[in-house]
């Protein structure tokens, strides 16, 4: 069951990198998915996407992510768009293959499924010519990989309504990307027009012998590229202006424009023997380095610098900042019915590489992390949300913590939640952080928590509602016997 409202199931029409890529971002947020792509080797490929994903975006997102989605190959495009809520085209860029694709499927879907079309530069007024409802066509277009890569450029045709716009933009954010209206339609909409300019130059400088496939890319990866990553080129170039901004820029770097430092205007012929110089030089830069290597390899750097980011708010940071917020949110949805009469199961997590120390072992301060994120939990069970942060929380004043058995790598854990006592300000409870493979317990942590006005700055009764809440949770955890370690000082023997 998808934990995203009016989004239970998508059809995808085309399963390659790109089609690969938007099943494993929508089957990782736990939406199934309806494939068809006629490639018969397409399931294995799609495997292979997702085994790469689910291996990025467990370590990009702190919070887990909801169950996997089912991924069901069908025999046509119809059956791709029968009984989903969304379809998403991402099939050769060929005009007539796509508006064939976008044809058939769109007879069969009801009027409100919108189709969005992953093309690079192909434009929407031309894709929704033969659609029923054409106005339910939007271009989603997105980057490689797309099950990391927040950016979603949402372009419309001549025919696309507002609203097609609006549920592709809600569909899109639903599963952690960051669209971008564009207003203007136009070939190779925003992203493609400007990383067409770099690669032309790049290939002429090839062409022309000035710097081979490595200077090139080091040229970028070593400077501008790391800046653009947060701030794009307009912003940097402001700042490059100094305390005049960009007027300054202009005048300084305003007449280089006239002077011949590219060649824009202009392709090289694609000869043999360019081909050639370009396949030779980008095989040394991969140095026999496979495919999957490498996509690992982006993946690590992407995550990094997204996970760099977060620490600082902003750009993609936000981004990923923002959609953990969501995901944290959908975490305890309050139509999910746990067992009052159990510690409560609220958080689950893969063990991510980086959370382990040179002893190969979970490092200390993760233990931490995933006990206070279990008590995160606790406080939106008992009807903490949104809103109710604005003004009020639960702050940690007290915790004590026992280890008993190691987590490595890869392991599953999970949090279980017993709440010990409670009052008008008080909230004691005590989580225990089991492997999911045996249901060991690795280790417990009993916490107090005080409701503090965020906005005084001092403790406070908790809501009326919130203490409802609770009354009606201790009742069934007062009969549970008290946890071994409840209670236990620091160095005391053990039983
Ligand atoms: N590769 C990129 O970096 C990138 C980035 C953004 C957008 N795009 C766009 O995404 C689309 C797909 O590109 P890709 O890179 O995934 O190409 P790809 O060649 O990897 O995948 C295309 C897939 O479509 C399948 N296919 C062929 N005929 C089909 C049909 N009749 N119906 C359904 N599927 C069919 C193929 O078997 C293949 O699996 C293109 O429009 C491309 O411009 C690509």
């Amino acid at each position: 069951m998808s934990p995203i409202p009016g989004l239970h199931t998508v059809g995808l029409l085309g399963g390659g990198v790109i089609g690969g890529g938007w099943a494993a971002r929508f089957l990782l947020n736990g939406v199934d998915v309806k494939m068809y792509d006629p490639d018969p080797e397409a399931p294995r490929k799609v495997g292979e996407v997702m085994a790469n994903a689910r291996r990025a975006m467990t370590k990009l997102y702190q919070p887990a992510l909801p169950p996997e989605g089912t991924l069901t190959f069908v025999d046509s495009p119809e059956e791709a768009a029968t009984d989903v809520q969304f379809v998403q085209e991402s099939a050769p860029e060929r005009m007539e293959l796509k508006q064939m694709l976008l044809r058939r499927a769109s007879a069969v879907a009801p009027a409100d499924v919108v189709f969005g079309s992953s093309t690079s530069g192909l434009l929407p007024s031309m894709m929704q010519e033969g659609m029923t409802h054409p106005e339910r066509l939007v271009v989603g277009h997105p980057f490689n990989p797309v099950y990391l890569m927040p950016l979603v450029e949402i372009c419309g045709g001549a025919l696309t309504s507002q609203a097609t716009k609006d549920r592709a933009f809600d569909v899109y954010t639903a599963i952690g990307m960051r669209p971008l209206h564009l207003d203007v339609e136009i070939d190779g909409f925003v992203a493609d027009r400007r990383m067409e300019a770099l690669w032309r130059e790049a290939l002429w400088m090839i062409n022309d012998g000035v710097a081979t496939a490595q200077q090139i890319d080091d040229a970028i990866r070593f400077g501008p590229g790391l800046r653009w990553s947060f701030m794009g080129t307009l912003l940097i170039y402001r700042i490059a202006g100094g305390e005049a901004g960009m007027r300054h820029f202009m005048a300084q770097f305003g007449p280089s424009l006239q002077w011949p430092w590219s060649k824009l205007t202009d392709v090289p012929e694609l000869t043999d023997e360019l081909l050639d110089t370009l396949v030779g030089q980008s095989d040394a830069q991969a140095a026999g380095v496979g495919l999957r290597e490498l996509e690992a390899l982006r993946d690590d750097c992407l995550i990094s610098v997204m996970k760099g980011l977060r620490g600082v708010g902003y750009g993609a940071g936000e981004v990923l900042e923002q959609f953990e917020r969501q995901l944290f949110s959908r975490a305890v949805q309050p139509d999910v019915t746990h067992d009052l009469d159990q510690p409560l199961r609220l958080y689950e997590v893969t063990v991510p590489d980086e959370w382990v120390d040179y002893n190969g072992h979970m490092n200390d301060s993760r233990f931490f992390q995933v006990t206070s994120e279990a008590g995160d939990r606790i406080m939106r069970f008992i009807g903490v949300d949104d809103e109710y942060l604005t003004h009020s929380s639960y702050y940690t004043v007290e915790s004590h913590m026992n280890f008993g058995a190691q987590a490595m790598a890869g392991d599953r854990l999970y949090a279980t939640v017993q709440l010990l006592s409670h009052d008008t300000k008080r909230l004691h409870h005590f989580t225990s952080i089991h492997r999911a493979d045996d249901d060991a317990v690795v280790a417990t942590a009993e916490h107090l928590m005080l409701h503090v006005d965020t906005v005084a700055g001092k403790s406070s009764p908790a809501s009326a509602e919130l203490l409802a809440n609770l009354d009606r949770l201790a009742a069934h955890h007062s009969q549970l016997p008290k946890p071994a370690h409840a209670g236990r000082f620091v160095g005391q023997p053990r039983a």
